[in-house]
This record gives C-alpha cells, structure tokens and sequence, in this order.
C-alpha cells in the first residue's frame, strides 16, 4: 500500500496476505516504488503513484494494481493487461461527493465567498456595503457539462435544482437523460462554449482529452465564462488558460486539478483573484473515502482470493498470472 489509509482497508487486505505500507504522507518515490512492487503480489495504489511499463516489468509476482480512485490515467492500463495483471478502480462511491465540490466550486466563484471569507480574516470588513463583492446568480445561467458520465450527470441534476439552463457534450449522445432532466445536447465542444457561462469538465483523462480545452476552445468561450475543472490538470492546456484570464478573455476559472500537481506556490494561477484552486480533494469526505479505500481493499483481496477484481478497468487481462 503506498501511502497510509483507513486501518479498515489494510485489516482487508491482511485477511489475504502480508501487507507493507509505505509511511508517509508524500508518495514513495518512483524507484521505491518500483523495488516494493518487484515483491509484491498486489499492489494498493493512488493517483500520485506512476505505474509504467518499466515497474510492471520488474514486478514478476504483481497480479492485481488496484488505485485508490476512479481515475486511472496513472497506470498503463494496457501493458498491464498484456502481462495478465487486473487493474481495479472505484467507480461509484465517489460519485455524488465530487458533483458536490464541482458545484460548491461554481457557487463560491460566482459568490466571491473565497475574497469574502479573506476580506473578513484581514479586518477589511468596515460596513455592510451596497457594493460589495457582487457576484453573479447561478439561477438562469447557462452550465456546460463537457462528459455527461457518473459524475456529470450528477452535477446537471444539481444545477436543475438550481434553476440553470444545462447544456452538455459528450463522447455518446443520451437522450433519455436529456428528458429526465431537461437537458440540451451540443453536437460539439465548441457549440456548447459558445454559449455557457459556466463549463464544468467530467472527462476522464486519456490521450482524447488531454489538453481538450486550449487557446482555440478559450477563444470560442463567452466573455466571462467560467472554467470549472474537478477532472483532470491535463484535461486543460494551463498556459493557454493563464493568457485567457491575463486577456479578460475569461471571467475566472475554480480548478480542484491542476497540472502540475502540486500546483507551485508561484504558479501565474495563483497571481490571479479570479482563480479558486483547491489541492484535489472532490472526493474528500471522510465517508466517501473510507468507501474508495474498502473498495480498493476488495480489489486486491478478490484478486489474491482467485477471482476477477469487482472493479476492474481490464477485463481483458483475462485469467490474471
Ligand atoms: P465516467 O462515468 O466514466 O464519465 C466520464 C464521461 O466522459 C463519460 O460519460 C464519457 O463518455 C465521457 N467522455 C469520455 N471521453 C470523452 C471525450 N473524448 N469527449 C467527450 N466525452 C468523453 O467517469 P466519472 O466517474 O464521472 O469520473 C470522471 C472523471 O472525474 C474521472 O475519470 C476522474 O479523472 C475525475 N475525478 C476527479 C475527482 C477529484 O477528486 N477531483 C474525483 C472523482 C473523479 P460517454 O458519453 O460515452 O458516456
Ligand atoms: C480522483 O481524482 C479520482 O479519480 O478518484
């Protein structure tokens, strides 16, 4: 297990097996990484933690790598099918927890509660002001959903409660979800830019969606659109997103993912009012994480028992080592 978790989680995986945890709160350098895994049977991941070709090459005995997120874009998926090795997720549990923050997100951007809550700490607040810190209303306001998937679907149902317009793109079009929620499909990313004021990602990342929002797709956004990005740093090309916000061409961006993460204290993002950054943690409430690190567990432990993991993002790796 490479960083600590939920001692209900490692007490799973040691019904199975002998489990070493790496201790610390940063993650175990790579060749460290690499050296636990040549001895390992499972290995109990995060997104931090890079698993390569190269490691899974020098891990003879590994048979399952089972993330502690729903997001896998950190392990190649596909050379660990050609070695016969599952590779386990946790759809699901996160599902609401994370539509929650994307939306607490838009609502602290469109509130100002951030320069609020600063204005407060620092003895700025000398009256109530007719004037002050205006924001913008979410009701009325039209939210793009770019990936109308587990978590998508959540946030437009959010945004409905709202009284927002919902407008979403994604890879496949569904139109009994466009009833039930009263929902407009765009046929295309940049139809649904062109008229969102706010544009909430829930794509997963892989090579289709790396950069997917760049200098073309700020140019086509409204003025003052607002990026919302709770999916992946890469998702977004972030230097193209700092000349947008220098430009004006942008109204603000909350971003729970950035790229480079940690983002750096010094990063041109952080110079800017109109940027909310949080340090990833959409799924951070404690119930869900408890529920993301079991399921992890069960990952392991299915697989270190004989069978497929319940949650497994490579079916086709088969029988498994
Ligand atoms: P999901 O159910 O798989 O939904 C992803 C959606 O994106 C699917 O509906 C999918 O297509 C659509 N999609 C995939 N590729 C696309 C493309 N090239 N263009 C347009 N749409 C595309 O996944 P989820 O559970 O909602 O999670 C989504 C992502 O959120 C995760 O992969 C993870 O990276 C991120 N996440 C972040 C946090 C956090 O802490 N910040 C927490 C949880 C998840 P279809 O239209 O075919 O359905
Ligand atoms: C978090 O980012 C996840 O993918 O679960």
């Amino acid at each position: 297990m490479s960083r600590p978790v939920f001692q209900e989680a490692v007490d799973l995986i040691a019904t199975v097996a002998e489990v070493t945890v790496w201790p610390e709160e940063t993650p175990p350098p790579y060749d460290r990484l690499r050296a636990e895994a040549r001895e390992a049977d499972g290995l109990f991941c995060l997104l931090t933690d890079r698993i390569d070709e190269s490691l899974l090459d020098d891990a003879p005995r590994l048979r399952v790598v089972s993330n502690m997120a729903v997001g896998y874009d950190n392990v190649d998926v596909n050379a660990a099918s050609r070695r016969g090795i599952y590779v386990g997720n946790t759809p699901g549990v996160l599902t609401e927890t994370t539509a929650e923050f994307a939306f607490a997100l838009m609502l602290a951007f469109a509130r100002r509660i951030p320069q609020g809550d600063r204005m407060v700490r620092e003895g700025r607040w000398k009256t109530w002001g007719p004037m002050t810190l205006l924001g913008s209303d979410l009701r009325h306001a039209t939210l793009g959903i770019v990936g109308l998937g587990r978590i998508g679907q959540i946030v437009a149902a959010m945004a409905r409660g709202f009284e927002m317009r919902v407008v979403y793109c994604s890879r496949t079009r569904k139109p009994e979800i466009e009833t039930r929620l009263g929902i407009e499909y765009a046929p295309t990313l940049e139809a649904l830019l062109a008229q969102a004021d706010y544009v909430s990602l829930h794509v997963p990342l892989n090579p289709e969606t790396r950069r997917l929002i760049g200098e073309a797709q700020f140019g086509v956004m409204r003025p003052n659109a607002v990026l919302i990005n709770t999916a992946r740093g890469e998702v977004v090309d972030q230097q193209a997103l700092v000349a947008a916000l220098e430009s004006g061409r942008l109204g603000g961006a909350a971003l729970d993912v950035a790229d480079p993460e940690p983002m750096a204290p010094n990063d041109p993002l952080l110079k800017l009012d109109n940027v909310l950054v949080t340090p990833h943690i959409a799924s951070a409430s404690r119930a869900t994480r408890l529920k993301m690190a079991t399921m992890a567990a069960q990952n392991v432990v299915d697989v270190l028992e004989g069978r497929r993991p319940t949650h497994c993002v490579n079916p086709e790796a088969g029988g498994g080592r």
